[in-house]
Order: structure tokens, then C-alpha cells, then sequence
């Protein structure tokens, strides 16, 4: 069952009735200022950090679900009937509802009694603010009279405090209200710079107090001021401020206009915040120009129009046109789209992460490079900064850090011992597009403290360094608290409920060894070693490929079952993924890993691991972590049994790792098998078993149940998922295989038998690539000419004369 359709002429999904199986949602805002919104209106807004800087209130896991958002009302003032074009809150039952989610922007619009109305909520580009215009037509026979209401929910800051803190929150809570805009402003008569405001177009009356609004225990979907038809003018001192406000329209038959609410952020100089100076009033002097500059509909349009052209751009980078509408529709507009979003937000933000929990992550925040650094390789570079600026001088590195205040996040700590190799993989990915190299030279702390500058590079030899010096018995890496599967945690030991199983260890941690660590190991150990190599560090650079291939002959000897790949052992020593073990005997990240890094291609290991993964693994929604999941919660083995079987990282389908199988099967020149991986957990394609799948069609979700689970085929967790960077990465560089790499631009493609080939345009280091891929035989063994000219190998290289534009042609046989 579908609940819309994609219009991707307009890069939109348009949903079609609104009571989706869960809000299904899109993020507004690309650089600083961001905001969820939901196809109902449902959804929060904030500046930078989810957690530190919230705008706006949002009741995480509320009945009915997704309450509180951007809403607006309608009032016919004859018949004293009032309703939400958007659905929500009121949910009246609506003609022609739809709601079309775009690039960075979202419309909301139906009919109700004749009156026909949708409202554009955008984001504009280097703007701390959200533009709402709602357009009313009257498309009755006679005059309407109506009254139209916007409110929003003020959140006091920091969204954990205001969700907890109410003997303080009640009573600090303050707003000024001027020329018919509001401000709100706690905590700003202290220690805070900056405020939030919400303006309206038109004049006339407002609320913020909440109470004043909603009326004494009544919800957004019944507010008393809306009901009685006029908003009271209140002034909230503490409780819960608000901003809602009124607009009279009277519309003759066919007429239609616009009224214009904006929703900001806004920051004073220090020793600026106040107008006069002494007083306590917010200095509005520099705020004032920018509400009045986009509360014009024409500057609203003109800035909507610029943002257009900013996506046209961004996505313009890499197109493609593949036979099938499923790859095409998600390379070419929504798994890149989603990449931006996981690139600004990690895991911080969402429906499902209440915002709160989470700051960016090491790893998580590296991987996202992978699907992001050719859309805005300058925002790469300096996210990589950052990131190594929270690493340890130990080479560890924090697990998350908040994007507000760059700092690593102490409540969680370090100690995953996978961590710091991603800095590697995210480095290595970053210069593989730009070919800047300056990056290595860049002076970055460690810690954030001042004075410990050392060059980037030197931070990627720590990475590696700290697996030396962290190895077990088998000279496997030691796994610390967990590796990429947060959920194994083999030196934890928790009997007791409610502990944290990240952060709690009870054991030493010098036996639990992960085979996938080993991999990863190897893996960044020779991207290393090429990038070492490039800068004239021979010397260091075979050291870096001698200890790769040690640890390649240590998973050889200790990380084979026989049929495939391992997946650690435990703090007794035992098996973990062996056919050995009663539950778990199988998994996928060590052999997605070690296949993608190449590790038995030569000797049939890395064959066998994947034909293993497809006999014991693969389901028609995904391929399962493990298997047999684990049916009961083993002490030993941490979180992941903590899970019932099918769920998570207890035998989910993680739609993160399926990539690293696909990509392991390019590897064997299976271009089929990968393809077909790939078509399983591709959102669009599942978009006929809505119902099912239950998440957007539009965006990859973390986790599909997997067949042990009632609920086999069901995905959670939307939006903010490495499953985005890992999928793009996935199709675009080793199925379609127009991969970056040190040298240049490599074209090597393992697509399906039945493929004619495909085209593609690819901007790269300042060229455009026009690429044609034309298969003459099965095989993936590719023919180039460029530019007419026949070339050696398969790595297309920079043009020396000053052509900016290129033609690939690729034969494949
Ligand atoms: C989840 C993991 C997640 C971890 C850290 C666990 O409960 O299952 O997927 O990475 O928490 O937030
Ligand atoms: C989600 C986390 O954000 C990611 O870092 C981790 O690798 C996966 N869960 C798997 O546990």
C-alpha cells in the first residue's frame, strides 16, 4: 500500500493522505539553523544543537503521536468553525490533502469548506530563521470571513533541562512583544546573547502565554482563543511562553493571499544585548532588518528560488541514469539529500532520537564523509578538523562531541575501540575527491587543548598506533567498550537493570579481541600507507603495509571459522560468530568488512564469507546481523542479547552493514548480487509495502525487523542513519564504480548482467565528467576512451590542458 507517490521532476515525495503509519518527515535547514518537520506540521526547530539550542518544543512519544509543531488554524468566522489545513492538530477530515516534501523545504495544503489553503515552510540559505507563507484562496461563491492563527511552542533552551528542570523552568520564561513581533527571551537578562522570535506579516493580535492560548486543560487541537475567535494579547511571565498569532482575512470569491510568519534565531554582541543600554530590553537593531526583509512574500519567493538553485547545484555533482527508476530516484536526489541531513545532524536530531541524547559521533560523523564530501568538500574539511580535535592524545577518541561547543562529550566517554580508524577511512575519502592535500598539515589539537597542536597526519598515525598497542591474545585487536556494533559489549558484564551498557565495564579488557576491528585495522592501515607513500613517507608507508598484512596473516590464522569470517572472542576467550557457538554463529560486519577490504579475495576466503552471508544471513527485506539470534540474554556478550531476537543489533536487518556486503561482492565482480542487496533495503523500491515497511519511502532507515522478529519486513529509526552514507557509497563508487581515488577519477563498474550500462555526470576536482558505460559482454572488465582517446588502466586522470569538460566512454566485457 502507498501513501503518496515520488514527483521527482520536482525532487518531491508527495504524500497523499495524512494519517501515514508514523510521521513521515523532512529536515528544513541545511547550515546552522534546522528544524524536523513532519507531513502534518508536526516537529521541532533549533540552532546548530538539538539538544543545547532548542527553539522549540516537541513532546517526543506522545499519544496521539507526533503533537506539537508548526501549526496554523483556520476560522470560518460565520460558522465559528475553526481547523488545521495541515491535518494535525485538529485532524478534520480535509479534500485534497497533501503534503509535498522537497530539498529543504516542505508544503502543506487542502481544502476545507471551500476554502483552499497550503502553507511553504523553508529554511532560507545563510539565514538563523524559518519561513512559513501560508496562501489562502477562497474558492467558495460568496465573500469568506475569516481568521487565520500560526502559534509555535517555545522551548527554554536547553531541551533535556526543559523537560525536566519545572521548579526552575516555571518561572523564568519571558517575551517582549514589539511592533506585533515576539520575542522570547529567558534567560537572556543573564548570561544568554541570544533570543528567538516569531513574526507575522500582517497586524494583529497575539498570545504567548500558553495558557491564555490553549485554554486550562485543553490541546493544540482545541485552542480556546481559536475557538472563541480571538487571540488576548497575554504577556507570559514564566510557565510556558508561546507565539501564536491572528490575521483577519476577508476573501472575496477566487481570492487568494499570502500572509508571511517568520520563526528565528538571533544573536547580540555581549556587551550589546540591551536597547537602551541598562535597560532590559533585548536590543533589536540588528534583528529588526532581517524580519522585515523576509516577511515580504517577494524576498520570501526570491530566497526560496535561491535555495532551489543551491540543491540544483549540490546534487548536480553526480547524476546518473541507470535502467532502473529505484537507483536512479535515490543517486540522484534522496540518498544524497539524506546524506546532507546525517552529515549536518549525525545522529543528534530526529523523530526518534528525542535530540537530546546525542551529540555528533567519531565514527559515526567520519562515515557520513563518505556519502557527503563531494557535495560540499570545504564543510568536510572543516568537520574533520573538528573531529580530530576532540581525539585523545592516546590516539582514542571521544565517542561523540556537541556540535555547539566542539568539545568531546564526557558523559559517554572513549574507549570504543574502532573509533579512531574511521578518522582514517573519513581522510582517506576526503582526499581521494579533493586532492588537497594541505589538509595533512593542518595543526589540530588533541583534546581541545590549547597547545597540543600537531599536524592532521600525525593524528591518522596515533589511529593507527593505538590498535598496536591494543592487541590480545590472539594479536587481534583489543574491542574496548564495543566496536561499530555498539551492542557487543564483551567487557561489560551488567547484572544490573538500568545500567548503561556502553559505558559500563567490569572486566580489564585484555582478552575480548574483534575480528572486525582486525579488519578495519587492515583496511586504514593501506589507505594510510597509499597516503603516506603520496607525501614522500616510503619508509613509513611499508611499515604501515607490514603491520596491515601481520594482522591480514592474524584474521587468517585466528579470525577463520572454516566458511567465513569470525567476529571476535570474548573475555573467556570463546568464540563469537563460529558455527562453534549455540546462538550467533555467523555475523555480518567481520565478513562485510573483510571482503570490502579485500582480505581472502585471493586465497576463496573472502567467496566463501560471502556465499555464507547469503545462504545463512539474506532475507528478502536485508541481510540479519546474525544468526541465530540470540534468544536469551547472555551476561557475557552486553546489549546485543539484550534485544529481542530480530531486533537491533540482535539479528535486525542494520540497513548500515548491508552496504559493506555489497560492496564485497563488487569485489568478487558479482554485480548482480550486490544489485539485488541493494534493491532490498532501497526505500523507493519498498514503497509499494507501505504498510509494512511503515517508514518514509523516501529515506533509508536504520534498522528493518529481521525474520526472527512478528514484525520481519517493519522499519524504525529514519533519517539519521550511516545507512545513508554507506548505501550512496555503496551504489555510486563500486556497483556504478565511479570511485575517487589518490590518482584520479576510476571508473569501475560491477553492475547487473542485464544492464545495457548507464550514463552519468560527475563533477570531480573542477571537471565535469560525462560518462557513458555501454556493456558488450558480462563481464566487469572495462575499455576506456577519453575524449575519444583510448587509455591504459581504469583511473580517468586530470586533464593537463585547461579542458573543463570530458567525455568517459566505458566498455564493458
Ligand atoms: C542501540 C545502538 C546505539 C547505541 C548507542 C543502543 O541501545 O541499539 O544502535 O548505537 O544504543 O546509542
Ligand atoms: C548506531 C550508532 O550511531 C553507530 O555508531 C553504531 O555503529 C550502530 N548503532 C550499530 O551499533
Amino acid at each position: 500500500m502507498k501513501f503518496g507517490y515520488f514527483d521527482d521532476q520536482n525532487r518531491e515525495y508527495v504524500i497523499t493522505r495524512p494519517d501515514t503509519p508514523l510521521p513521515w518527515i523532512n529536515y528544513l535547514g541545511c547550515q546552522a539553523y534546522f528544524g524536523i518537520i513532519s507531513n502534518t506540521a508536526g516537529g521541532y526547530s533549533f540552532y546548530r544543537d538539538a539538544r543545547l539550542r532548542r527553539l522549540t518544543r516537541y513532546r517526543y512519544n506522545n499519544v496521539p503521536l507526533d503533537f506539537g509543531g508548526r501549526y496554523v488554524y483556520l476560522r470560518d468566522n460565520e460558522s465559528k468553525e475553526f481547523w488545521s489545513p495541515s491535518w494535525q492538530p485538529t485532524r478534520h477530515e480535509l479534500k485534497d490533502y497533501s503534503c509535498r516534501h522537497g530539498m529543504g523545504y516542505t508544503v502543506i495544503g487542502s481544502t476545507f469548506t471551500g476554502i483552499e489553503s497550503h502553507t511553504r515552510y523553508f529554511v532560507p540559505l545563510d539565514e538563523n530563521l524559518e519561513i512559513w507563507q501560508v496562501t489562502v484562496t477562497n474558492r467558495r461563491a460568496t465573500k469568506a470571513s475569516l481568521s487565520g492563527f500560526a502559534s509555535i511552542e517555545f522551548c527554554l533552551w536547553d531541551a533535556q533541562d526543559d523537560a525536566t528542570n519545572f521548579q526552575r523552568n516555571f518561572n523564568t520564561g519571558q517575551v517582549e512583544v514589539e511592533d506585533g513581533v515576539i520575542y522570547h527571551k529567558t534567560e537572556y537578562r543573564e548570561r544568554r546573547n541570544h533570543f528567538a522570535y516569531f513574526a507575522c506579516s500582517e497586524p494583529g493580535r497575539f498570545d504567548t502565554q500558553r495558557e491564555a492560548f490553549l485554554g486550562r486543560y485543553r490541546a493544540w487541537d482545541n485552542p480556546a482563543a481559536v475557538e472563541a475567535g480571538e487571540l488576548t494579547n497575554s504577556i507570559a511571565h514564566g510557565w510556558s511562553p508561546i507565539g501564536a498569532h491572528q490575521v483577519k482575512l476577508e476573501l472575496e470569491p477566487g481570492e487568494t493571499r499570502q500572509v508571511v510568519f517568520v520563526l528565528g534565531y538571533h544573536e547580540n554582541p555581549v556587551d550589546q544585548k540591551f536597547d537602551p543600554p541598562g535597560s532590559q530590553i533585548v536590543n533589536k537593531n540588528t534583528v529588526k532588518p532581517v524580519i522585515a526583509r523576509y516577511l515580504d512574500s517577494k524576498q520570501a519567493d526570491a530566497a526560496f528560488e535561491r535555495l532551489r538553485a543551491y540543491w540544483q547545484t549540490t546534487l548536480g555533482v553526480f547524476q546518473v541514469n541507470t535502467p532502473d527508476i529505484h537507483t536512479n530516484r535515490m543517486v540522484n536526489i534522496w540518498n544524497a539529500y539524506q546524506c546532507m541531513a546525517t552529515f549536518n545532524m549525525s545522529r543528534s536530531a530526529s523523530f526518534y532520537e528525542s535530540g537530546i541524547g546525542r551529540g555528533l559521533g567519531f565514527r559515526d560523523s567520519n562515515q557520513d564523509l563518505l556519502g557527503f564530501v563531494h557535495m560540499v568538500p570545504s564543510r568536510a574539511r572543516e568537520r574533520i578538523l573538528d573531529l580530530a580535535a576532540t581525539q585523545l592524545p592516546s590516539g582514542g577518541a571521544y565517542h561523540q562531541y556537541q556540535p555547539l561547543t566542539k568539545r568531546g562529550n564526557n558523559d559517554i566517554g572513549g574507549g570504543f575501540n574502532d573509533d579512531p580508524h574511521w578518522l582514517i577511512v573519513g581522510v582517506s575519502a576526503y582526499l581521494k575527491e579533493t586532492g588537497d592535500w594541505s589538509i595533512l598539515d593542518e595543526p589540530v589539537q588533541y583534546d581541545n587543548e590549547p597547545g597540543s597542536e600537531q599536524p592532521l597526519y600525525e593524528h591518522l598515525q596515533r589511529s593507527f598506533n593505538y590498535t598496536l598497542a591494543r592487541v590480545g591474545p590472539h594479536g587481534l585487536p583489543l574491542i574496548g567498550r564495543a566496536d561499530w556494533n555498539d551492542c557487543l559489549n564483551l567487557n561489560c558484564f551488567s547484572d544490573t537493570p538500568g545500567q548503561s551498557f556502553q559505558t559500563t565495564t567490569n572486566k580489564d579488557g585484555k582478552v575480548a579481541e574483534s575480528v572486525f576491528i582486525a579488519g578495519l585495522f587492515v583496511y586504514a592501515g593501506r589507505e594510510l600507507a597509499a597516503i603516506a607513500d603520496r607525501i614522500g613517507l616510503g619508509v613509513e608507508a611499508a611499515t604501515y603495509l607490514a603491520e596491515a598484512n601481520k594482522m591480514e596473516e592474524v584474521i587468517n590464522r585466528h579470525g577463520w571459522d572454516g566458511e567465513w569470517f569470525l567476529r571476535a572472542y570474548d573475555d573467556f576467550g570463546h568464540k563469537i560468530g563460529s558455527k562453534e557457538c549455540e546462538e550467533g554463529k555467523i555475523f555480518i560486519e567481520s565478513n562485510g568488512w573483510c571482503a570490502l577490504a579485500g582480505i581472502g579475495l585471493e586465497d576463496g576466503k573472502a567467496q566463501s564469507a560471502m556465499d555464507a552471508v547469503a545462504a545463512h544471513l539474506a532475507t528478502k527485506h536485508g541481510i540479519v546481523v546474525q544468526q541465530p539470534a540470540y534468544s536469551k540474554y547472555y551476561l557475557e556478550l552486553g546489549e546485543i542479547s539484550s534485544y529481542p531476537p530480530g531486533y537491533k543489533e540482535n539479528a535486525g536487518i542494520f540497513c548500515h552493514v548491508n552496504p559493506w556486503v555489497m560492496i564485497g561482492e563488487t569485489r568478487l565482480g558479482r554485480g548482480d548480487a550486490a544489485h539485488d542487496y541493494y534493491s532490498r533495503i532501497n526505500p523507493s523500491a519498498r514503497e509499494e509495502i507501505g504498510d509494512l515497511h511503515r517508514c518514509e519511502p523516501y529515506v533509508y532507515a536504520q534498522m528493518i525487523a529481521g525474520k526472527d522478529a512478528p514484525t520481519f519486513g517493519e522499519a524504525k529509526n529514519s533519517w539519521l542513519t550511516g545507512t545513508a552514507a554507506w548505501n550512496y557509497y555503496a551504489i555510486v563508487q563500486w556497483i556504478l564504480g565511479v570511485r575517487t581515488s589518490l590518482d584520479g577519477l576510476e571508473i569501475a563498474p560491477v553492475i547487473p548482467k542485464s544492464w545495457p550500462g548507464f550514463t552519468a555526470t560527475r563533477t570531480f576536482r573542477g571537471v565535469v565528467y560525462k560518462i557513458a558505460i555501454e556493456r558488450r559482454g558480462e563481464g566487469n572488465s572495462v575499455a576506456l576512451t577519453v575524449d575519444g582517446e583510448a587509455v591504459e588502466g581504469n583511473v580517468v586522470h586530470a586533464p593537463t590542458d585547461r579542458r573543463k569538460e570530458v567525455v568517459v566512454k566505458g566498455i564493458l566485457s
